[in-house]
């Protein structure tokens, strides 16, 4: 009943969509303030095929590894080695705490719109070059070309304005530099989504489909997910903090093998010369991985809808 009310306010606008997304995370982290052993808000990453050797991992990094692994396969599209690096929709703070421990930036900044989630991030996480700050995707608190990458990672479905936030990335990002972005969309906003990518400052090089890798890992973490919260959370709460988590059964894994909610990872690059910027090639997006598999048939057909009409889908 609660979570029904929530998503009906969340469609109203896109502003209602942004002012009650950040006031959810805003109370998330307040209300587990005190959960130090929490520092991930994503539903992991499974290498199904493979070809990469399992990261080494420190133990006290063990336990949250799938969720480390989407992060490390997002940013293993950019050499992070030595470079400025900003991450918007930070969260709990985790991955950007492994990229400054295991990445070797030169500097890591993360920003989140919940003030909340930032205390819980400076007191959790200390590392050289490492510091967070309170800020909006749709109105970065920095200079004109500040950054060499810029991680998102689901965060932009909360935004009220996508295009506005693409804007952002493109202003805080140097000639050259990279955007890499992983979120969820419900199956019939992806193409809405792709074309605000494609309208956007940045040129696509590659958009991948990584739905069956964040469903695997959902399954594979499924233990972790289940006793990580449960024993801590009122009895009453359980089931949408359950739902939230992505444990099996719920909607958010039945979704993903449904096919009905698809994740996308996209790497996207801001032009070298200013002169250049902008149009990206036709067809950036024509061969899309998942041609050929069983997606809806809106999806399928590329009816555009408006990837900033995002509905909720954690409930
Ligand atoms: C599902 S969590 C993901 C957090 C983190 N990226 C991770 O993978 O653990 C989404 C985060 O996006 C943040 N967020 C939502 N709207 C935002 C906005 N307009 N600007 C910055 N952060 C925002 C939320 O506060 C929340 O911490």
């Amino acid at each position: 009943m609660l979570s029904e009310a929530f998503l009906w306010a969340t469609r109203k606008s896109p502003s209602a969509r942004r002012y009650m997304w950040s006031a959810f995370y805003q109370s998330v982290a307040h209300r587990f303030s005190d959960f130090d052993w929490w520092h991930f808000m994503n539903y992991g990453y499974a290498d199904l095929a493979g070809d990469r050797a399992p990261i080494a991992l420190r133990n006290e990094d063990e336990d949250e590894r799938y969720c480390i692994q989407l992060y490390d396969h997002v940013a293993s599209a950019a050499d992070l080695r030595n470079r400025d690096v900003l991450e918007v929709g930070c969260g709990r703070g985790g991955g950007a705490s492994y990229i400054a421990r295991y990445l070797h930036p030169k500097s890591m900044v993360g920003v989140d719109i919940a003030g909340s989630a930032i205390q819980f991030c400076r007191r959790a996480h200390r590392s050289e070059g490492l510091r967070f700050l309170k800020g909006d995707a749709e109105n970065l608190p920095f200079a004109d070309q500040s950054f060499d990458v810029v991680i998102n990672i689901e965060s932009s479905f909360c935004y009220g304005d996508m295009a506005r936030f693409l804007s952002e990335v493109g202003r805080v990002l140097r000639p050259g530099g990279s955007f890499l972005l992983a979120d969820l969309r419900l199956a019939h906003e992806v193409e809405g989504l792709l074309a605000d990518l494609r309208a956007s400052p940045l040129e696509i090089l590659e958009t991948k489909d990584i739905t069956a890798e964040v469903g695997h890992a959902l399954a594979f973490d499924h233990e972790r997910r289940v006793k990580g919260m449960n024993g801590k959370i009122p009895f009453l709460l359980r089931g949408v903090v359950n739902t939230f988590a992505g444990v099996q059964g719920t909607r958010i894994p039945n979704l993903l093998s449904s096919g009905e909610l698809v994740y996308l990872n996209v790497v996207l690059r801001k032009s070298p010369g200013r002169e250049e910027e902008a149009q990206p090639p036709d067809d950036a997006c024509r061969s899309l991985p998942w041609e050929g598999r069983n997606v809806p048939a809106a999806f399928a057909q590329g009816e555009a809808r408006s990837a900033t009409a995002c509905s909720p889908f954690f409930f």
